[in-house]
């Protein structure tokens, strides 16, 4: 007779899930009593990744993958605008894959549960870094939406500054054939290059995001914020991900990604919801963690909160209405 023998580590694996449950459970409770607009969501490429988007970070992510052809300096010179405008190519040969593509990708849960939270009247903001335009797509509101990195969906002009729609860059774009010719052209002063209107590295933030910036993170305002949600970032990139730092003390966030980072970190690893110290004991938030080992997706995370909350049919029916 072979006797079942349950390990240690298996039982500690089964403690670590029940917490895990209690933590949602918990998440959960905090989200159904709050009070309207009180929710802000920073986002990051990790949400956009089940669309068929790579992030940029991973081991499969944008700047792992760069073709060697290119000889960049480094990964991130492809979107250093000083390196931008000595040598564009770069930029565009890879950039033109995606605009000619950008219709076939579909938002994901974490958009539409954004969306749900919308309908709600729960959000106040969302601070996205993405450019692929799929919070637009998942419905939420521009004046509920700040694309801190801004969007393909306009181009300037360096020399004249002219503007470009998107439909002029994507017509453009079809008709490159070599890395050669593979640089739009101006043809307002025909000589300029012509930039999607996404931020790089060396340029200053769109004007939207200082103006969003005071009124939800500067004085009174700032208390009105009760959740964070935090979704699909390495939280690498400043200025955003400083906003995590810039809500009021005792304010719930919750961070889902694969791993923990920023001031994330501080989390313990057996226990997922902790009192995160910011500095020493006056200054706390109260943080949540949903990600590895236990939580193998953003869509994942999302289906057990819905499932807590009860909002699946309603999730269903976003997704099936847009
Ligand atoms: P990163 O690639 O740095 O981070 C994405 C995060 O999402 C990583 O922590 C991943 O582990 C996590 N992730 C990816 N897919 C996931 C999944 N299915 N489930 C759980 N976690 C997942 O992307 P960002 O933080 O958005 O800037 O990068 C910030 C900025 O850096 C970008 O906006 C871009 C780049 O330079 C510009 O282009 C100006």
């Amino acid at each position: 007779m072979t006797s079942i023998v349950i390990s240690e580590d298996s039982n500690k694996e089964e403690e670590q899930k029940e917490e895990m449950k209690k933590c949602v459970k918990q998440i959960a409770s905090v989200i159904q009593s709050l009070p309207k607009e009180s929710v802000i969501a920073i986002t990051g490429a990790g949400i956009s990744t089940s669309a068929g988007i790579p992030d940029f970070r991973s081991n499969t992510g944008v700047f792992a993958t760069i073709p060697q052809k290119y000889n960049l300096p480094n990964p991130q010179s492809l979107f250093d605008i000083d390196y931008f405008v000595e040598n564009p190519k770069p930029f565009f040969e890879l950039s033109k894959d995606f605009i000619l593509s950008h219709n076939q990708y579909k938002p994901t849960k974490a958009h539409y549960f954004l969306t749900l939270l919308q309908q709600k009247g729960l959000l106040k903001r969302v601070y996205t870094q993405n450019i692929d335009g799929l919070d637009l797509k998942a419905g939420i509101l521009d004046e509920k939406l700040v694309m801190c990195h801004g969007s393909y969906e306009s181009g300037t002009c360096l020399s004249c500054t002219n503007k470009f729609t998107k439909d002029w860059m994507i017509n453009q774009i079809k008709s490159i054939t070599t890395l050669e010719d593979c640089v739009l052209r101006c043809d307002n002063c025909k000589t300029g290059i012509v930039k999607p209107d996404i931020v790089f590295y060396g340029e200053e933030l769109p004007d939207k995001y200082f103006k969003c910036h005071k009124s939800d993170f500067h004085g009174e305002a700032k208390r009105n914020c009760k959740f964070l949600l935090v979704i699909g970032t390495s939280l690498q990139v400043a200025p955003v991900s400083t906003l995590v730092e810039n809500v009021y003390v005792y304010t719930h966030r919750l961070l889902v990604n694969r791993e923990k980072c920023g001031t994330f970190k501080k989390i313990s690893d057996c226990s997922l919801e902790i009192i995160s110290t910011k500095n020493e004991v006056e200054e706390s938030y109260f943080d949540f963690f949903m990600g590895e080992p236990y939580i193998n997706s953003i869509d994942e995370a999302i289906e057990m909160l819905c499932e807590e909350l009860n909002w699946e049919e309603e999730l269903k029916e976003i997704v099936n209405s847009l």
